[in-house]
């Protein structure tokens, strides 16, 4: 007999976060995960670059604490697909913000010396599962709170790589000489973008 997955119904209500490409839902049926539907379609480069990514570390058998995990696709109500995603909460049940609305709020709890601690740990990570990203972007990056004190980066969105064959998926001292080409970029830009938090100084730990 045929397994039938009865297609989820999306509420607007329950909407948390939107960017170029995709809008992301709570998941109807289950709180902690969330459900991302494609903005343009399937045929999404962006989209395509994502799961080539994810299948290539799939097949490695790699594991990541930095991403989230992606449960696969389920037909929706409306006729659509929407796939599924860890969705990720800090510990008192709120959907995590990202570093960039941190950094752009003037009252953020996000003090500037816990910046830096949180952007180191998050840097050893990534250089220890090279993570490959097209680029990095703060809007991509939330701060999951652990307690009131703690938290960590997560990687939601824009990874993977644009190129045909892409031997950094594959070759680990190319993947870490790119992760921290992009690292590099990733300093430069805070350091222009927020010069009260991210100073010279700051930017040189991070380096
Ligand atoms: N797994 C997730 N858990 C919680 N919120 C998420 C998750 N993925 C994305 N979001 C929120 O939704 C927004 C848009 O998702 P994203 O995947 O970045 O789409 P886009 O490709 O359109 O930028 C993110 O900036 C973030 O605020
Ligand atoms: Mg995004």
């Amino acid at each position: 007999m045929e397994f039938q997955q009865s297609p989820l119904v999306l509420t607007e209500a329950r909407v948390i976060g939107e960017g170029g490409h995709k809008r992301v839902y709570v998941h109807p049926g289950d709180d902690s995960l969330c459900v991302k539907i494609l903005l343009h379609g399937e045929e999404d480069s962006d989209w395509r670059k994502e799961m080539r990514y994810r299948r290539s570390r799939e097949k490695r058998g790699l594991s990541s604490q930095l991403l989230t995990r992606f449960y696969g696709s389920h037909p929706l109500a409306d006729g659509g697909t929407g796939y599924i995603f860890e969705r990720v909460r800090d510990y008192d049940g709120q959907d995590s913000r990202s570093l960039r609305e941190y950094l752009d709020s003037k009252e953020s709890r996000l003090k500037p010396d816990m910046v830096l601690t949180g952007l180191l740990s998050f840097r050893d990570l990534l250089f220890e599962e090279k993570i490959i990203t097209s680029n990095m972007e703060s809007s991509n990056f939330l701060i999951q709170w652990l307690s009131l004190s703690s938290y960590r980066i997560r990687i939601v969105d824009n990874i993977g790589s644009p190129v045909t064959i892409p031997l950094i998926f594959y070759v680990d001292f190319l993947a870490l000489r790119h992760v921290k080409q992009y690292w590099e970029r990733f300093v430069r830009d805070l350091q222009r973008r927020y010069p009260q938090i991210i100073t010279e100084a700051v930017a040189a730990e991070l380096r």
